[in-house]
């Protein structure tokens, strides 16, 4: 593998990349910086979600042979679909990985802030009155409300043991 290529918005993808670097000795790069590696490189993708789509994937495909993605969002590790996701994204032979990123309010701008404020005054105010709230409930009612980070590195180990085997 050539390198660890992210586009991240808020800086939990490009952490992630960070540390699967870190783990891996694979270099690693932001999408959007100049000194990137050469066209045709055997690359993982490491992207954050936005409405289930990953963003910078499709831009990274054109530039470089993606071997396996990363997908991070806000929602707990499980709850999504990786069939649906991977549909969504057009990723029916890569290897699809999820790992939980997490979202502070404050750090968000211009039409991500207004989508978010959206979700907290329609999905998060209905959690809140949620009788029963399951953890993954738990943990969104924390993010809309105080904001949250769930990076882990050890959410890294799926896609570490892929990359040395
Ligand atoms: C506008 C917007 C849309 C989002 N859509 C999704 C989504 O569809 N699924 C999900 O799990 N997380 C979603 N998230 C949460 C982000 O993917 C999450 O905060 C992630 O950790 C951001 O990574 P970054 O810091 O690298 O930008 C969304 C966040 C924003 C701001």
């Amino acid at each position: 593998m050539d390198g660890i290529i992210f586009c991240s918005n808020t800086g939990f993808s490009r952490r992630y990349g960070q540390a699967l670097s870190e783990k891996t000795g694979i270099p690693v790069f932001n999408l959007y910086d100049s000194q990137t590696l050469s066209q045709g490189a055997d690359v993982v993708f490491v992207g954050w979600l936005f409405g289930g789509f990953i963003q910078g994937l499709k831009e990274a495909k054109k530039r470089y042979n993606v071997r396996a993605v990363c997908a991070v969002g806000m929602s707990t590790a499980g709850v999504l679909s990786m069939e649906e996701l991977k549909k969504k994204n057009f990723l029916t032979d890569t290897p699809l990985f999820y790992l939980q990123g997490g979202f502070f309010m404050e750090n968000l701008h211009g039409i991500h802030k207004f989508f978010l404020m959206i979700l907290k005054h329609t999905l998060g105010k209905s959690l809140l009155k949620k009788e029963n709230p399951t953890p993954a409930d738990k943990e969104s009612i924390k993010m809309f409300f105080e904001g949250a980070d769930f990076f882990n590195e050890d959410n890294l180990s799926e896609v570490v043991a892929f990359l040395k085997s």
